[in-house]
């Protein structure tokens, strides 16, 4: 088995003294939910995800070693680095990232050898509401990544991705799935080959042609701040009444998954991915203290989705992350009477009419 331990580099055969590289890393959206984990960034039980294509962090990741050219503030012991969002100093972003590099060092023992500019845009609008946390911490990942590579280049691309993936799991857990391939796993899962609580990796088994370009639109129900971080909202699973259960019906779901996956059941991926959708809502009302993150609009929207789907039998549905947002799921074949409806009965229930068209994606790149 991996061990976290085998991502500790021993020496590197290269030194580097400057340079960039820029990668994109898309957002995921989670079938079987990530809701709870244990010390050092564990989940509690696996999860998988959809991998986007639209929604992306881009993160150009500029460094130099700190005795050439570094501002003088730059002490040998403590990270380096300006942050900049759209071009312009973010300083609230920074704490963030100061923990993440806390985090990774183990891993990445360089880091206080450099200063860096880390230079980030988002695909998706600012404030939609999407969490730009899985994007943006996969693409930082990725960046790092790049670097250490420059310094062994003797490095597998197995290596590579499973480290990346390993690095964005320390910055937000579900980062560590928006690194490589388009449906992905992460946590143990005893019927998921090479499935690992320390990374994601690409769902092993076969995956139906109904799956093949699934897509997803996103409404924009609420773009306000999120009124629980996911940090708090995992932690309330600590003393949940309805853990251990919540935990093995996971496991059970993704098995379901595994099977659906192969037959290409739609509806019984329905059933599966509505259901862990209000399972999450539902940890939520039961925690203490308790929240509710749906809004009116959002129950609106989904009972105007089981009515459509039931006057037409096209098999679309929905899922929803730790918030007010709806993503709406359906098969590629069905994208035009799907929109149609969207913008016909949906719309006038998103926050200034707004949505997002996105579908599966293959993972980061760089650029
Ligand atoms: C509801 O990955 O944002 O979207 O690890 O604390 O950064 P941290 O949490 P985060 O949690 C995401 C939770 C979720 C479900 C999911 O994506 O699986």
């Amino acid at each position: 088995m991996i061990e976290a331990t085998d991502f500790i580099p021993s020496k590197y055969s290269q030194t580097i003294e400057s340079g960039n590289f820029q990668w994109s890393a898309p957002s995921n959206i989670a079938l079987v939910k990530y809701w709870g984990k244990k010390d050092n960034q564990i989940p509690a039980n696996p999860s998988v995800s959809f991998t986007l294509n639209n929604c992306k962090t881009i993160t150009k990741l500029a460094f130099a070693k700190k005795n050439t050219s570094t501002p003088v503030s730059a002490s040998n012991d403590t990270f380096s680095f300006d942050l900049l969002f759209e071009g312009k100093p973010k300083e609230d972003f920074k704490p963030k990232i100061q923990k993440f590099f806390e985090r990774i060092e183990i891993y990445l023992p360089f880091l206080k050898d450099y200063h860096f500019t880390i230079d980030t845009e988002n695909t998706f609008p600012h404030s939609s509401g999407i969490a730009s946390s899985a994007s943006g911490m996969a693409a930082l990942a990725m960046n790092l990544m790049s670097l250490e590579k420059a310094l062994n280049p003797e490095m597998t691309d197995n290596y590579f991705y499973q480290k990346a993936s390993l690095l964005a799991r320390l910055g937000s857990g579900s980062a560590c799935r928006s690194v490589k391939g388009q449906v992905v796993v992460w946590g143990n899962h005893a019927n998921i080959k090479g499935s690992s609580d320390l990374f994601g990796v690409e769902f092993p088994n076969a995956i139906h042609d109904n799956f093949k370009n699934f897509q997803d639109t996103i409404l924009l129900v609420d773009k306000g701040e999120k009124q629980v971080s996911s940090t708090v909202g995992h932690d309330l699973m600590h003393d949940h009444p309805f853990a251990e259960r919540r935990f093995a019906q996971a496991h059970e779901n993704l098995d379901k998954l595994i099977t659906i996956f192969e037959n290409g059941n739609v509806e019984e991926f329905i059933k599966v991915v509505e259901s862990e959708a209000l399972t999450l809502h539902a940890m939520m009302m039961t925690s203490m203290p308790y929240f509710i993150l749906m809004k009116p609009n959002t129950l609106q929207i989904i009972n105007a989705i089981w009515k459509f789907r039931n006057d037409t039998k096209i098999p679309v549905c929905f899922t929803l992350d730790a918030g007010a947002n709806v993503h709406v799921l359906y098969p590629n074949n069905t994208k035009e009477k799907v929109l149609q409806f969207i913008a016909a009965e949906l719309v006038g229930y998103c926050q200034n009419a707004q949505y997002i068209c996105d579908e599966i994606g293959n993972g980061a790149i760089q650029s």
